[in-house]
């Protein structure tokens, strides 16, 4: 059993995540933290960590879909008594960013973008690809979004590219859509674009385009629900890890 302390319990990826764990004998959600406390579950959510009443002892792993306001108080809280932290909010800052690298030197922490274990194994898949076809494909990216979505491109859309520009020989130059550029596509290009309508959840579709052959590696996610699973297998997998910083490709390669 992995017992789960929820942060941002009463969001909607927070109340993903107790869907899912309901349905996951071999886990359990012990507590909340959200700084709505309205009581939607079978567990007690409070809006200060110094208040939960659950032993500290009991808690195998935290996971975290909340907001960006609330990871120095949780990261403090999982360093000061060594519960491996799963950090799924996104939109954290550099000083952030830096403060949790700097952390994993001591306490074990998991974190991702994009905790779809399709997506994370679609970028392992095509960065693999990028290696073999880079000297005769070109390589396009792109990804649609729904019609309430602020940033563009997606922030996954930019790590699948990081990936690719991380495997290929060349200096990989990104291009975003193409209406501001009047010219033949260089060779060391990557093109990114955002398309943006309804509900879609999340699609992003990778194109090697060679002489007279196309190569597509494409992820679709229906729900958020993709994410929570996600989230829930990294806390299963973070339970009695080591101090590190771990991500997907950690949790899929151990599968
Ligand atoms: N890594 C991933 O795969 C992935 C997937 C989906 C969402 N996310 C991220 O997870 C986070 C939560 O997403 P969501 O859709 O559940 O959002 P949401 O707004 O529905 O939920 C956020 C929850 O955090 C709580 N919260 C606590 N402190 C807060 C504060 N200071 N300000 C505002 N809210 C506060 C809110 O009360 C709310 O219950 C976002 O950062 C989102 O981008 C990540």
């Amino acid at each position: 059993m992995t017992n789960i302390l929820l942060s941002g319990a009463n969001g909607k990826m927070g109340q993903a995540v107790t869907r899912v764990a309901q349905s996951n004998d071999s886990v359990k959600i012990v507590a909340g933290y959200d700084i709505n406390t309205t009581q939607n579950s079978d567990f007690p959510v409070y809006d200060k960590l110094s208040e939960v009443k659950e032993n500290v002892k009991d808690i195998d792993a935290i996971i975290d879909f909340s907001h960006p306001a609330m990871f120095d108080s949780l990261l403090e809280f999982a360093k000061t008594n060594n519960i491996p932290v799963v950090f799924c909010t996104t939109g954290l800052s550099d000083e952030q960013i830096s403060s949790m690298k700097a952390a994993s030197k001591s306490a074990p922490i998991f974190f991702s973008a994009n905790m779809s274990i399709g997506v994370n194994l679609l970028i392992d898949l095509v960065t693999k690809a990028a290696k073999i076809l880079q000297d005769n494909f070109d390589i396009e990216i792109v990804e649609k979004h729904h019609n309430q979505k602020l940033d563009a491109p997606s922030g996954t859309a930019l790590a699948i590219a990081d990936s690719i520009a991380d495997t290929v020989s060349y200096n990989a130059e990104y291009t975003y859509d193409r209406h501001s550029v009047r010219k033949k596509r260089e060779k060391t290009e990557i093109g990114i674009h955002a398309v943006r309508g309804g509900t879609i959840v999340g699609e992003h579709d990778v194109i090697f385009a060679g002489n007279d052959e196309v190569i597509e590696v494409k992820h679709s996610a229906a729900s958020k629900e993709v994410f929570a699973v996600g989230a829930v297998k990294a806390a299963v997998f973070m339970k009695g890890k080591s101090a590190g910083l771990y991500a997907m490709k950690d949790l899929i390669e151990e599968s």
